[in-house]
């Protein structure tokens, strides 16, 4: 069974494809200059395409989890169930240990195991046929709920608009159509004039590799700024909104995203301008209190002193990378989702959000 096509009217491309047992992943790395497809079969080699961000953003490394852990699954030789689940969760904790940040990675692995859970009854042949099958929902689930809080965050924007965005929060980083850059897909297609000015990102330049490529790819207009001209752009009014994706969201509305967003928040609030984050219910976590929380992920300092093969620093040079930030919840003007938009007392609108479920 394919996954594309299954939604025609869902703008931008697909980055994760499953055809007849192969998982097929755009290779993130390598765009936007080469468009270069890799398959897997093998739980360990998708463990890997994660860490090493062959793909990347919070929905769409669940989603490439959950084929993971359908393919741990399938090469599990164990006939009881016993055993199958005992090896099953070796599987998962393996995937789940790729990425730290994003909440989406354990919350699409929950799912799968929940599956077997549930069903203590089947032999482990029927396990493994409804893994294939769940790993296939979440990733079409994905998409629609993505075009249902894009058009949730449409209305909150004005009929002409010049967006800010940061990282890249599109239908590369999910199964398809976008978080952020799916409120400002659904505010193009309800007819409304959208510009968008694409921070660069880095230091591993989502937004100028993945953003500006996903967007042009779809005659969105798109401007590509570095990170530090937002502010100056912001001092001349030539942005009305920020919109942003998330890997988790905290109890109390508390996001970490891409490292950056923080520092845009801060200038959105100095200029008066909203700042949305949208994210699927998937990304917050109920069970952290605050952002404080959150474990945010450290990536190899090369990605700061290089870029490819060129050095930009000068060897042995003390270097930090945190590859994420936490926005405290006071500075978002709203938190988009596919059961509506949080605007304030985020921590009872997020849990009544997530008991929708
Ligand atoms: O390190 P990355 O590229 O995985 O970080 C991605 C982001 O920070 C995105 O903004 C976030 O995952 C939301 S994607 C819909």
């Amino acid at each position: 069974m394919s996954n594309c096509g299954a939604f025609p009217d869902a703008g931008g491309i697909r980055p994760i494809k499953y055809d007849n047992g192969v998982l097929r992943l755009i290779d993130q790395r390598r765009l936007p200059t080469e468009e270069v497809w890799l398959e897997y079969t093998d739980y360990q080699e998708v463990a890997e395409a994660i860490r090493s961000m062959v793909v990347r953003g919070a929905p769409a490394i669940g989603v490439t989890a959950a084929y993971g852990a359908y393919f741990g699954a399938l090469a599990i030789e164990a006939e009881t169930y016993a055993d199958f689940i005992r090896e099953f969760d070796q599987v998962c904790e393996v995937l789940a240990g790729t990425r730290p940040t994003a909440i989406n990675l354990c919350w699409a692995l929950d799912r799968m195991k929940s599956l077997v859970q549930a069903n203590t009854d089947q032999p482990v042949s029927n396990l493994k046929i409804g893994l294939e099958y769940e790993a296939m929902a979440i990733n079409e689930d994905d998409i629609r709920i993505n075009m249902k809080l894009g058009r949730n965050g449409a209305a909150l924007l004005p009929d002409q608009v010049r967006i800010l965005t940061h990282c890249n929060a599109g239908a590369l980083a999910t199964g398809g159509y976008g978080t952020a850059l799916g409120v400002i897909r659904a505010a193009v297609a309800a007819g409304k004039e959208v510009a968008v000015i694409a921070d660069e990102t880095r230091p591993f330049l989502q937004g100028s590799r993945l953003t500006a490529w996903e967007l042009q790819r779809d005659n969105i207009q798109t401007v590509l700024i570095c990170d530090n001209m937002a502010g100056y752009l912001m001092s001349k009014g030539a942005i009305d909104a920020v919109i942003v994706g998330a890997d988790r969201i905290a109890a109390n509305g508390d996001v970490a995203n891409k490292i950056g967003t923080y520092t845009v928040a801060v200038l959105a609030k100095e200029h008066n301008i909203p700042f949305y984050v949208a994210a699927p219910i998937s990304t917050i976590d109920l069970q952290i209190a605050d952002g404080s929380e959150i474990p945010i992920e450290e990536r190899d300092i090369r990605e700061v002193t290089h870029i490819g093969e060129q050095q930009l620093a000068p060897e042995n040079i003390a270097v930090f990378n945190p590859a994420f930030d936490v926005t405290p919840a006071r500075l978002v003007s709203a938190i988009i989702t596919e059961h509506g938009v949080a605007q304030d007392n985020y921590t009872e609108q997020l849990a009544a959000f997530v008991r929708q479920g």
